[in-house]
């Protein structure tokens, strides 16, 4: 079995693992464990609640954390059969909301979710429950679930559809990552193919992502970017990429299947005008991404962070370059004050 050295591990999440010791070679499943287990650690701690008092939406009623509880039956948990949105709170302006809900009511219709609510009755329950629980900056989980229903399939079964709002706060990644890049591989795993799942809809099935995620992860780092299957770059596991080469921005155009993300809208439409530039969509390739001169993400969790590495092969000059800080910096000025809810 191959070994490992625990150094790296340690220059990556802290000092967790307190029972292995810096430079100690470890074989390959603790390895495993040790980043399985740290990666949990880091990401519930990031957005876990400060206290028990979060009021969570369900089905109507605003419930105490403690005991906001789902059916084992629900077709979201049993089959991930129901579509979500996450969406940020800057501010006290929830950013793009209009924009979430229209792409969180049209992955429901493309399921055959019909969610009993208007799209102006999920918007009144989200900002109730982010005020009920008072926060002024934050993260905003919206699921549509099938409901309950019988063990079977069948999604007919299930005669009223979940809805829940969760609001809490959220922190993805170190803030060093957005000033030193963040390095990332290209995973083996090929996002689901548009015919299979289309990846535009944000279903509850997260697996294909969560696989591809694992494989980053096993390496020590937090994120890959997915090829589809014609071996075309789509998108990260949790985020849409851009390149930059000789000045010009390009990001993939939708056939190559992907998820369409809020943010990339808003880079592309807003934030790259605003720095005097425009984005091409086109099909980008591998080679693109080795030989880009910047390489950025997009997402609502990761909001815009550059890209240092990808693989062995470093970007640029291996640091967020002049263009992604750019980006980064007036996205940052643009929802810290009044960002845009349409
Ligand atoms: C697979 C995937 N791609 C892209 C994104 C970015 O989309 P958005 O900017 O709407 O958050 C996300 C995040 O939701 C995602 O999960």
């Amino acid at each position: 079995m191959q070994k490992r050295t625990v150094t790296f591990f340690y220059r990556l999440f802290g000092p967790k693992n307190r029972h292995v010791a810096v430079g100690d070679v470890v074989n390959d499943y603790t390895f495993w464990v040790m980043v399985q287990s740290s990666a949990a650690t880091a990401s519930s701690s990031d957005s876990a609640p400060t206290t028990d008092q979060r009021l969570i939406w369900i089905n109507g009623n605003l419930i105490p954390r403690s005991e906001a509880k789902v059916s084992v039956f629900d077709h979201g948990f049993l089959y991930g059969d129901g579509v979500f949105e996450g969406i940020r709170i800057y501010n006290g302006q929830i950013f793009k909301l209009r924009s979430h809900l229209v792409r969180l009511m049209e992955s429901a219709e493309r399921i055959h979710l019909d969610p009993k609510l208007s799209i102006d009755e999920i918007e009144d329950l989200t900002r109730q429950t982010v005020a009920a629980n008072n926060l002024q900056d934050g993260y905003i989980r919206l699921i549509l679930s099938r409901g309950e229903g019988t063990l079977g399939l069948n999604p007919f079964s299930c005669p009223e559809p979940g809805v829940i709002c969760i609001a809490d706060s959220i922190r993805l990644y170190p803030e060093e990552m957005y000033r030193d890049g963040m390095k990332v591989i290209v995973a083996e795993r090929p996002r689901i193919p548009v015919e299979c799942l289309d990846p535009s809809v944000k279903s509850l099935n997260y697996l294909n992502n969560i696989l591809a995620k694992c494989e980053a992860l096993r390496q020590g780092l937090y994120e890959a970017i997915m090829l589809n299957t014609k071996g075309e770059v789509a998108e990260g596991t949790g985020d849409n990429i851009f390149v930059v080469k000789d000045g010009v921005v390009s990001t993939p155009a939708p056939d190559a299947g992907f998820l369409l993300g809020i943010t990339r809208q808003f880079v592309i439409d807003t934030v790259a005008p605003a720095c005097q530039h425009s984005v091409l969509e086109r099909t980008l390739h591998l080679e693109d991404l080795y030989d880009a001169d910047e390489i950025f993400l997009t997402g609502t969790a990761a909001e815009v962070i550059g890209v240092s590495k990808i693989g062995d092969r470093i970007i640029g000059n291996g640091k967020v370059g002049p263009i992604s800080q750019k980006f980064t910096k007036t996205f940052r000025e643009m929802v810290a004050q009044g960002a845009p809810e349409d």
